[in-house]
């Protein structure tokens, strides 16, 4: 079907090449109509067809983006950080938090939930302590007694103490905060001016959190914590980045990583039995990719023991870390090649493409990443550049995900209208929108990141239609099996009509 459009499409545009060249003195406006709607009937939900309610619901959001277009600060060209409060007043984005969009595919375990929910609840309970590193970051641990000093940090402090002796504790707050975010209030560009200084301060951000967030109940109440804001963002089913690390009791005992999936697992039947139309939760095993050779091999064995014993929740595996200084996936072909080699299935979610390093090894890890059947790409900012990986990658429906604001504040991209994803868009590409780590970016949910996608390079174009394919992409090329896709599919079909019948006037 595919095949015969495009053909269908490569006889309208000869032509009408074929006119225009049959020397007329002016363009026949037909032919410059036909031309315009071949272009839009390519685009993603560019085949939809519209109720007519959804057409007034169109009609509105065209004039919406019109307002928008036409503001001097315009959110998509400006950096997240100073866009942020300028998008929460448009109504447009107050449109896009009520719909339902459907499933946040590409997400962090420790990056879901917003600061201030681990500042105001985890270290303000009790056995909380905390020094200060040599180089001016923080280190948390919950212990019952008093822990033993760290390398290169203050000898440890109950917060309870601390705060118990100050007057006003919401500057120590803020401060905190300020440790386990990349947002700032200063300017972007002075305090994060290159990759490398950021992804320094991303990865300080999470040895900053790691404390508080592998400590056994503040694990759980982070984790129903984040399902909670990303369902009242609207999003029903979500599949989540897990390191699986080890998780302590205020004893300092500690558990394995199927204790740790099996403690995801039964938070998400919690969830899902309080919230029904949330429809669940996967979980994709990650390891970071700094690791050696023998290091990965242990954790695709890991791997693969947990899809097997836990085949409902575990949807495979992936790596994390900056691709850039971390190894190429080709280092680890032989770990890769486990599962294949014995059998089994353990399907990859390879981030690839996360960069601007044009032809070096780690550009190669797109194409890497199709030959080892990746069954979707996480970022896949480099993919215009491999015009094989993104044959490949439409061929197999193997879905990029884009996470705009991620690929803004890690300075791949600064105009949202010119990212990439705008010519994968422009031609219906198998993608779908994600936001990777709100809680790093002063994000939450996946509202920003639907909005950046809409009006920045989804440009005026990008319509009601545009937004329902991307609602269905991301079942569509979820790891639910084909029936858990019709029935989550069904679902969202309820809520996006309440949501169209409320809204189209
Ligand atoms: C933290 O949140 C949990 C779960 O929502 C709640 O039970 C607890 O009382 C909160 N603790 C603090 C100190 O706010
Ligand atoms: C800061 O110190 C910690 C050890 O406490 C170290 O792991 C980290 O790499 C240092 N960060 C920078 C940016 O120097
Ligand atoms: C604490 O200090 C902050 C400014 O640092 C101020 O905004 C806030 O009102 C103060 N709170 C109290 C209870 O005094
Ligand atoms: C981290 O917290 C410490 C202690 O409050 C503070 O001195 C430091 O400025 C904070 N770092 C950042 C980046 O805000
Ligand atoms: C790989 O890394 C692990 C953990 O850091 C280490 O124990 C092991 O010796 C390393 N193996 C090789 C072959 O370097
Ligand atoms: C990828 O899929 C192909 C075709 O199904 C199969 O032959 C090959 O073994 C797979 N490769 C890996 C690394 O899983
Ligand atoms: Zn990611």
């Amino acid at each position: 079907m595919e095949v015969s459009l495009h053909r269908r499409h490569a006889v309208v545009v000869c032509l009408l090449l074929c006119c225009l060249a049959g020397g007329l003195s002016s363009p026949d406006p037909r032919h410059r109509e036909a031309l315009i709607q071949l272009e839009v009937s390519m685009q993603t939900g560019g085949q939809v067809v519209l109720t007519d309610a959804e057409k007034r619901l169109d009609a509105l959001l065209f004039k919406m983006k019109q307002e928008e277009v036409s503001r001097a600060d315009f959110p998509p060209a400006m950096h997240f950080f100073r866009a942020r409060d300028v998008i929460s007043t448009s109504p447009i984005f107050k449109l896009l938090q009520k719909m339902p969009k459907g499933g946040a595919l590409h997400v962090h375990d420790f990056a879901m939930v917003e600061v201030e929910w681990l500042v105001k609840n985890a270290t303000y309970r009790p056995h909380c302590y905390m020094c200060f590193t040599d180089n001016h970051s923080i280190r948390f641990i919950f212990s019952a007694r008093p822990p033993a000093a760290l390398p290169r940090c203050s000898p440890w402090t109950l917060l309870e103490n601390l705060r118990a002796k100050m007057v006003n504790s919401t500057e120590l707050d803020n401060s905190l905060m300020a440790n386990m975010t990349l947002f700032t209030d200063q300017d972007p560009e002075l305090v994060y001016p290159s990759q490398d200084v950021i992804w320094k301060t991303f990865e300080q951000c999470f040895r900053a959190l790691w404390g508080l967030v592998t400590y056994a109940p503040v694990f759980r109440d982070y984790y129903y914590q984040g399902l909670s804001q990303f369902y009242r963002d609207n999003v029903m089913y979500m599949e989540v980045r897990a390191l699986l690390p080890e998780i302590y009791e205020l004893d300092g005992s500690t558990h394995d990583p199927a204790w740790t999936l099996k403690t995801y697992q039964e938070v998400t039947r919690q969830f899902t039995t309080e919230h029904p139309d949330f429809f669940g939760v996967r979980m994709i095993y990650t390891i970071h990719r700094g690791v050696n050779a023998s290091t990965m091999a242990g954790a695709v064995e890991e791997a693969m023991k947990l899809q097997r014993d836990f085949p409902d929740i575990m949807a495979g595996f992936d790596m994390v870390g900056r691709e850039d200084s971390g190894r190429p996936l080709w280092y680890f072909k032989d770990a890769l090649s486990l599962p294949a080699g014995r059998g089994v299935t353990l399907p990859y979610f390879f981030h690839a493409g996360e960069t601007d390093l044009e032809g070096s090894e780690v550009d190669q890890n797109l194409l890497d990443a199709l030959l080892f059947n990746t069954s979707r790409i996480g970022h896949g900012f480099a993919l215009l550049r491999h015009p094989v990986a993104k044959g490949l990658s439409r061929k197999r429906g193997v879905a990029v995900e884009v996470c705009p604001i991620s690929n803004q504040v890690m300075k791949l991209v600064k105009d949202l209208r010119n990212h990439p994803a705008a010519a994968l868009m422009s031609e219906n590409h198998p993608l779908v929108i994600s936001s990777d780590d709100p809680g790093m970016f002063g994000s939450s949910g996946l509202s920003y990141d639907f909005y950046e996608a809409f009006v920045g390079f989804g440009g005026m174009r990008s319509n009601v239609g545009s937004l329902i394919e991307l609602a269905f992409n991301s079942i569509r090329y979820s790891s639910l099996t084909p029936k858990q896709q019709q029935k989550a599919l069904a679902l969202w079909q309820r809520k996006w009509d309440t949501f169209v019948s409320e809204n189209a006037f």
